[in-house]
Formats: C-alpha cells, structure tokens, sequence
C-alpha cells in the first residue's frame, strides 16, 4: 500500500479490538499516524493479540477505557488530531437491549464527545453509525433511495419492536445524540459515516458476526439465513461494503476538510434471492440455493453514496471483491474447504 506521510499527526481509535477499528487502527499505522486506541480490557489476550501485532507497524498505544466509565476517554483522546469512535455494544440475544445497548451506546458517544471536546486538540471526530440510523421505516414498495437525509423510524422500532430493535434502536439514537451534542458545542467538528453490513479480511482471532452474516448463504447457516431475510424485511435491503472501504473513507473524511455532515458508505445494494443467484453463479461449488417461495425478490430501496463519491471517494472493491476476498479468509480460518 502506498504510504502518504502524515507528520506528527495522531488518531484515537474507541475500540480497537472490535472488526472495523482493528483494520482502521492497521490503516492509520500505515499512513503514518501515531494511533492511540482504546479496549475495555487490555488482559484480554485473544481481543488484544492483533493490536500487539500491530504495534510493530508504528507507534500505537493502548488504554483501557468504556464507554459507560465518563472519564476513561480523556487520556487515550488527550494531545489528538482525530478521534474515531467506533465502538458500540452489540448483543443481539439480549433480553434487555434498553440496558445493554441502548444507554451504553448513547452513554459512550456523549463521554467520547465531551473528552474530545475537553482535549481542545481534537480537529475532527469521525462516528461510526449504521445503516441502521437510515433505512428502518415502516414505507413499503420498491426503488425508493436513500440518502443522508433520511433517518431510521425510532417511534416504530420502539413501539412495534421488531427481531434486533435494540441495536437498530440504540445506533440511531446515539447517532442522533451526537448531532446534538456537535450542535451544542462550539469548535467540535463531527463526521458520521454510515455503512452498511460489512465483510472482508478481520484481523481479531474471533470471526466477526457481521462476516458470518453476510456468509450465511454460503456457509448454509439457517438461522443467519433467516438474519439476512429479517434484514431485507426490517431494513429494506441486503447492502454490503468491503469492511477496507469503509475504514478508507473514515480516513478520507477525517482528512477531507470540506466534508460536512453524514456520509452514507455503501459498494452494493441487493436482496436476499438476487444475492443468491450472484454467490451461486461466482461459486457453484457452494450450492448456494436460490428459491426462496414468495419472499420479495427485489428489494425496497437502495442506500446512495453519492454525496461520499462526489466528494471525491472511490470505492476500491465491489461485490466480487468483497465475496472474493471473505471466501479467502474463510480458507484461511478453516471455515471453508480449499
Ligand atoms: N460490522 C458491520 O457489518 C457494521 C455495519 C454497520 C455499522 N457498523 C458499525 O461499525 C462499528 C464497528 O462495528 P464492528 O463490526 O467492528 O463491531 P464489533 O466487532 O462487535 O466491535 C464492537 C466494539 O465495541 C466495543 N464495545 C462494546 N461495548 C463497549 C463498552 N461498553 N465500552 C467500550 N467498548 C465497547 C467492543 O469491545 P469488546 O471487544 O471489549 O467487546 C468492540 O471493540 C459499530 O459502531 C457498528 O455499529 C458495523
């Protein structure tokens, strides 16, 4: 990867053991930045194992912090350029996401905020949110597009309390309480991104969920199956990002200095049978199977990146790349047969 120095410049990263900041913490080492991150439990062998691994890349400092605990962020936030607040809690079997996810999550934004905010270093801060902060409503139909204007039903998933509404629930409300915390605060400079399911390459030793997901139909997991189907039907599409592209333009819009606002990041949007039909053609070897009844076949809208592309962004992976390169590392991990 070509190496574009950064001088002196250093990044928080708020959850280094987690899929996406693992490989954003990686990124950042190899442009140049010196990265602080943040796990809750540095004794922690098999969640911190690749970050000892990358500190051979540069200088990355570890700190234990939580996102419930309001003062464990100032010294990992404390003399840097970019925070990148990535972590949030994600249980989906939880019997009480209002608890487990739902107020740590908002918790964790306004303590990361306020300390970036008290830092009086901190350029920017880039928040991970979610497609899930976008695309839940109650609409029905097909082809209506996304944008960043768009925000996810909160009323509804409160109330009707879907399969998943906690998290669905707690990205767009901590999403919205940054907002409002950015609106009162002079001088902090928000981003969020917006991604969508992510897979790829994951350097944790565990395999991330989301990987396991966005694999169901090749691997045949009935249960996940049926995940990918809740999402179509809750989210209104199977939208999928190469998990490299989104930690790029996390770098990009922390660099880019007009950006402004959120950005939608998103390489594919599809359905559940029209997905099929793609693994099952690229990889007949997996049986991928395609008949799926009456469920839609097409999905209910697509998620836009077009502000992220005007803005000058380009995608470096598609949906090939993105099965191409997971099927890889599902070699590698044993998952799949050679
Ligand atoms: N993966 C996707 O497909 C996808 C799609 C859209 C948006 N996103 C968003 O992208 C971000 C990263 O997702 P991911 O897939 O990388 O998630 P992940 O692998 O599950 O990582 C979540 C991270 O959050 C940390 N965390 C959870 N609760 C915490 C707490 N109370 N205090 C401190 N840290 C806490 C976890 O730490 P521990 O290791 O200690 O548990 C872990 O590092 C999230 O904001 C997610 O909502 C992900």
């Amino acid at each position: 990867m070509e190496v574009h120095p950064v001088g002196n410049k250093t990044a928080c990263v708020i959850g280094g053991t987690g899929f996406v900041a693992a490989l954003l913490v990686k990124l950042l080492l190899q442009k140049g930045y010196s990265v602080n991150t943040t796990v809750r439990d540095p004794d922690n062998q098999t969640k911190t194992s690749h970050l000892l691994e990358l500190q051979k890349l540069g200088s990355l400092k570890i700190f234990k912090a939580d996102l419930t605990d309001e003062h464990s962020f100032d010294a990992p936030i404390a003399g840097c350029d970019y925070v990148f607040h990535v972590a949030t809690p994600v249980n989906f079997a939880s019997q009480d996401p209002e608890n487990d996810m739902i107020k740590p999550a908002i918790k964790g934004v306004l303590n990361v905020l306020n300390a970036c905010s008290n830092a009086k270093t901190v350029k920017r801060v880039i928040l991970t949110s979610s497609a899930a902060a976008v695309s839940v409503n109650e609409q029905t139909g097909t082809g209506l597009i996304m944008d960043e204007t768009h925000w996810t039903d909160a009323e509804f998933l409160a109330s009707a309390k879907p399969p998943t509404w906690g998290y669905l629930l707690s990205k767009t409300l901590a999403e919205k309480a940054a907002w409002k915390f950015a609106e009162e605060t002079p001088n902090l400079d928000l981003i969020t991104i917006i991604p969508t399911l992510m897979a790829g390459h994951s350097l944790t030793e565990e395999i991330p969920s989301s990987i396991r997901i966005a694999t169901a139909l090749i691997t045949g997991n009935e249960f996940l199956i049926n995940g990918l189907k809740g999402m179509q039907m809750l989210s209104g599409s199977i939208s999928i990002t190469h998990v490299e592209d989104v930690c790029l333009a996390h770098i990009y819009l922390a660099e880019k200095e007009s950006a402004t606002g959120r950005y939608i990041c998103c390489a594919s949007n599809t359905s559940l049978p029209e997905l099929a039909k793609f693994l099952n053609n690229r990889y007949p070897e997996y049986k991928v199977p395609t008949e799926f009844g009456d469920f839609p076949s097409k999905s209910k809208l697509i998620l836009s990146s077009e502000k992220l592309t005007k803005e000058g962004f380009v995608f470096k992976y598609g949906i090939e790349d993105v099965y191409d390169h997971t099927i890889d590392y599902f070699k590698e991990k044993g998952v799949l047969k050679n």
